[in-house]
């Protein structure tokens, strides 16, 4: 059965999703409408998450949002080129500037949604944090808990908009599309999606009159990361099945500084602690930073993970300490509580001794191609956030730089829908989802196999530091693989988890192939085959553009 049709529908409920969902939720929207007034009984927007509804990498970030706030000391133009820098050549100036030119706006306006930022001492100034990459202090936080400052004062917001239905528990499988009359005769527009209820396993068809993908990133391809369980790249996926372009693939950043403790799962030790002075050691406590690049712990994350990953190496040993006990137990507390006391209940006391890191996956450079509205490839289709690829990062994103663009691009691709709404009628009818051929599944192990070989394969063929020969080995596992996956989607009745994982070999795929194809080694893509740049054949964006593309 289709439900009623929704003006919008929001596939994801992190920093993007929200923005977006807040900003047409506004009177404007009942401006825009033609059919406002069924408002009453039909919610206008449907927003969307596949668990909890505070559940994303949103939830868990620390350092900050980048933007230029202190206009003193700081500029505009010290951030774009910063970010270039950090971007190692291939970052979209015209998205940069866009990026960047919005932040201060994009702060405000979060700050008007009730957000709270830390402040400096004995002022009402904003603390101002340092990361790697930048030049100048200009990272905004609430100490160290700013994604759940955000989380949850945009959430609040979101809760009392009358026209936003709330999916909690409920996964987008797949894109819903038909012909785009309006433009070629081979154009494609969105129509709505193919919705799982994750507690009863029912698929219902959602018809919509525009879809947002705000679904996050692809990091849990591999088997260490500092993410949380939904980043399983399914916005990728579906767009890359319906036909959308997707880019830069190949440029997965690792954060230098994971957590090394048998039980403690994906944690994050904010690069704002580096920001703060603290040092990256040998576990015989020598610092090694400034071997590998002026700026020490610094640096862009792409040199710093690739710097820990040798010393590793080198030494043997299975991490390396991040130091930052030069600092008073009060500054500690105060500006990285939640980092203290996590570690403190792992036995680790950080204001007397350092804490053993890692580098583990954490951020998705590339992702859905869209124009800096959030638009894809195909008509009434827009990406925001992680999972999409605006040209912003480059080949290494800069840290704090991926909140922002949340904001600026949430916002932007809320505009242009609010523009277009008028034009656009449902289509209440949609091809019914058709399970009739497909029985219950007593072989879920091949589901939890599949997904432990996948991320374990991608952590050692396609991880910090590639070679031709294992990235070839990824390339035959994955196709095995994918026939099995698809071998079992055709055959039983789909759950969470085998959509997850359909869409996580979907994007080990386009890891791999993207990563074969950048011979020579750029920002967060190394290898030893190629270790060097090639401005001359690479200084291009890798674009992989699916058989159905048109
Ligand atoms: P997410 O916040 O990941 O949200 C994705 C949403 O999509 C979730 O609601 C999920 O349930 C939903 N979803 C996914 N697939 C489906 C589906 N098929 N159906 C339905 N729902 C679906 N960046 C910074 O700029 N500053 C920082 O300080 C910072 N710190 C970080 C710390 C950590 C530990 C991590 C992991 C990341 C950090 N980042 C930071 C990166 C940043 O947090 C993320 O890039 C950003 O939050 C992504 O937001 P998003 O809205 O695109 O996706
Ligand atoms: C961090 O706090 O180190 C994460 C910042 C980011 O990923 O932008």
């Amino acid at each position: 059965m289709n439900t009623k049709c929704f003006d919008v529908i929001i596939v994801g409920t992190g920093a993007a999703g929200l923005t977006v969902a807040l900003e047409l939720a506004n009177k404007e929207l009942s401006e825009a409408m033609p059919d406002s007034a069924q408002l009453t009984d039909q919610p206008a927007i449907a927003l969307i998450s596949k668990g909890p509804i505070h559940e994303g990498s949103t939830l868990y970030a620390q350092g900050g949002i980048a933007a230029v706030l202190d206009e003193d000391n700081d500029s505009i133009d010290f951030h774009i080129e910063d970010t270039l820098n950090a971007g190692a050549g291939l970052c979209h100036k015209e998205s940069v500037k866009f990026t960047i030119e919005h932040s201060k706006e994009a702060i405000q306006w979060v700050i008007d949604k009730g957000v709270k930022f830390s402040r400096e001492d004995n002022s009402n100034d904003y603390h101002l944090t340092r990361e790697g990459g930048h030049s100048h202090r200009r990272v905004i936080h609430a100490a160290d808990a700013t994604g759940k400052a955000l989380s949850d004062g945009l959430l609040t917001q979101v809760k009392q908009c009358p026209n936003i239905r709330l999916f909690e528990h409920h996964m987008a499988v797949d894109l819903i599309l038909s012909a785009d009359n309006s433009k070629s005769k081979t154009s494609k527009q969105c129509i709505g999606i193919y919705l799982l209820n994750t507690h009863n396993n029912q698929v219902t068809e959602v018809p919509a009159k525009f879809t947002i993908l705000a679904t996050g990133g692809a990091s849990k391809v591999y088997l260490y990361t500092s993410n949380p369980d939904s980043s399983t790249g399914d916005g990728i996926a579906m767009a890359w099945r319906a036909g959308c372009r997707v880019a830069n693939m190949e440029f997965n950043q690792f954060h230098p500084t994971c957590l090394y403790h048998p039980k403690a799962k994906s944690f994050l030790i904010s690069e704002a602690l580096r920001g703060e002075g603290a040092k990256l050691k040998l576990p015989d406590g020598t610092p090694f930073m400034h071997k590998f690049d002026k700026r020490g712990e610094l640096a862009p994350r792409d040199i710093v993970a690739q710097a820990i990953d040798y010393e590793m190496k080198r030494t043997g040993s299975d991490f390396v300490y991040l130091d930052i006990t030069h600092q008073s137990p009060e500054f500690i507390k105060d500006h990285f509580p939640t980092i203290y006391k996590r570690c403190l209940s792992f036995g680790i006391d950080i204001t007397t001794e350092p804490i053993p890191v890692v580098p583990a996956a954490h951020y998705t450079c590339g992702g859905i191609m869209t124009d800096l509205d959030g638009q894809t490839d195909i008509s009434n289709l827009y990406a925001i956030g992680e999972t999409a690829f605006t040209g912003l990062h480059g080949a290494n994103r800069m840290a704090s730089n991926s909140l922002l663009e949340c904001l600026v691009f949430g916002k932007a691709a809320a505009e242009k829908i609010k523009a277009e709404l008028p034009c656009y009628e449902c289509e209440p009818l949609l091809p019914p989802w058709d399970d009739s051929r497909v029985t219950g599944s007593e072989e879920g192990v091949v589901v939890t196999h599949n997904w432990d070989e996948l991320r374990r394969f991608m952590w050692n063929y396609v991880g910090i530091v590639r070679k031709n020969k294992r990235l070839l080995l990824a390339r035959q596992r994955i196709k095995l693989l994918q026939r099995e996956i698809d071998d079992y989607y055709r055959q039983y009745l789909i759950n969470s988890d085998l959509i997850e994982l359909r869409n996580l070999a979907t994007v080990a795929e386009l890891i791999i192939n993207s990563a074969m194809h950048r011979k020579e080694s750029r920002g967060l893509h190394y290898t030893l085959d190629y270790p060097y740049k090639d401005d001359q054949k690479f200084l291009k964006d890798t674009i992989l553009v699916p058989d159905n593309y048109q």
